[in-house]
């Protein structure tokens, strides 16, 4: 994912950064599209270019080309045909849940599942983006990490005096990534309405840099948040968050912003301060603990998409009875 869909008007060229390729997003006939930010004949950026008649024209020598991404013209000889190589670096761009997502290889999915974004009864508002100077999978890991909510968020989203000792859970990987039994922690300002709450997660990860928690507060009070982090380079992301509430309709879109912002503020000094900057993927490298299972499940998960290891064990294997993830090193109490 890489910006909100507000963020392109259309006929216009937005620059953005993109697994450190810079890259331009650009709107015509509604339509999205996502292309190096590279012209090929001199190497200028398209992104100080502009748009007409459906065309991104180059700001060097005026080369237009149309949304396929072919060249139709050179201005210098309007009597030629552009041959077929003159054309942009054309990425695959797509729209949903108000962003867009990019994807620079080929598609090996599609974009991730938002469970409850059709579900009327759920208000939704959109958080961010939140700008850190750390990399994209340590930012994820910390949205998956229910251990720091006493100290990184003290008594907002957790008791630093008296913190929660986290039960065992489970983490399954599913055809929608990694997905996590209940994890249930006491939150002094739990619920946006200053009720204390002992609230209940469901952390998904659907994909690497897009993550989810189903959050419950009562019996029927949910508070779901959506993920999405843009790797913008190894060192660099933005946070892109929405939330989906199906209660406290009486609270403010500025209450509830108040909230993440405060909140996300909070992540962004931690993250940045870990070292190594990129997330450690070999588990000998950090030390773990039960409460981290989800977080060594992710690494390991990772490491297996890239094709170096093992995937976590799947659902239907656990549901056959076999023997739970566990962290070797740390027995159980
Ligand atoms: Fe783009 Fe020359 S560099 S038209």
């Amino acid at each position: 994912m890489v910006l909100a869909s507000q963020a392109v008007a259309e006929d216009s060229i937005v620059p953005a950064r993109l697994l450190g390729e810079d890259i331009i997003l650009w709107r015509h006939n509604g339509e999205i599209h996502a292309w190096k930010d590279y012209c090929l004949h001199r190497g200028a950026r398209l992104s100080l270019g502009w748009v007409k008649d459906g065309c991104v024209v180059c700001p060097y020598h005026g080369w237009e080309y149309n949304a396929n991404g072919d060249c139709r013209r050179y201005p210098a000889h309007p009597k030629t045909k552009p041959t077929g190589r003159a054309a942009a670096y054309r990425h695959h761009a797509t729209e949903r849940y108000g962003y867009i997502w990019v994807c620079m290889g080929t598609p090996v999915a599609d974009v991730p599942p938002f469970p409850v974004w059709d579900d009327t009864s759920y208000r939704k508002v959109k958080a961010g983006p939140y700008h850190y100077s750390a990399n994209a999978l340590r930012a994820v890991e910390n949205f998956l990490d229910a251990a720091h909510f006493p100290f990184v968020h003290a008594n907002l989203n957790g008791n630093p005096d008296a913190p929660d000792e986290l039960a065992d859970y489970d983490v399954l990987l599913t055809d929608e990534g990694l997905k996590t039994g209940e994890i249930a922690v006491f939150q002094p300002y739990g619920d946006h309405r200053g009720i204390p709450v002992t609230a209940r997660y469901e952390y998904h990860c659907f994909r690497p840099t897009t993550a989810y928690f189903n959050k419950k507060t009562g019996e029927v009070e949910r508070f779901c948040t959506l993920l999405a982090v843009t790797p913008v380079d190894l060192e660099t992301c933005v946070v892109h968050l929405t939330v989906a509430i199906n209660f406290g309709w009486e609270l403010s879109v500025e209450q509830i912003l108040e909230r993440q912002d405060r909140v996300f503020e909070q992540d962004r000094l931690i993250v940045e301060s870990q070292r190594p900057k990129p997330l450690p993927l070999n588990p000998k490298e950090e030390m773990h603990l039960r409460s981290d299972l989800l977080g060594v499940e992710y690494r390991r998960w990772i490491r297996a998409l890239a094709g170096e290891g093992p995937m976590p064990m799947r659902a239907s294997t656990l549901d056959s009875g076999a023997p739970r993830a566990t962290i070797e090193s740390v027995p159980a109490s």
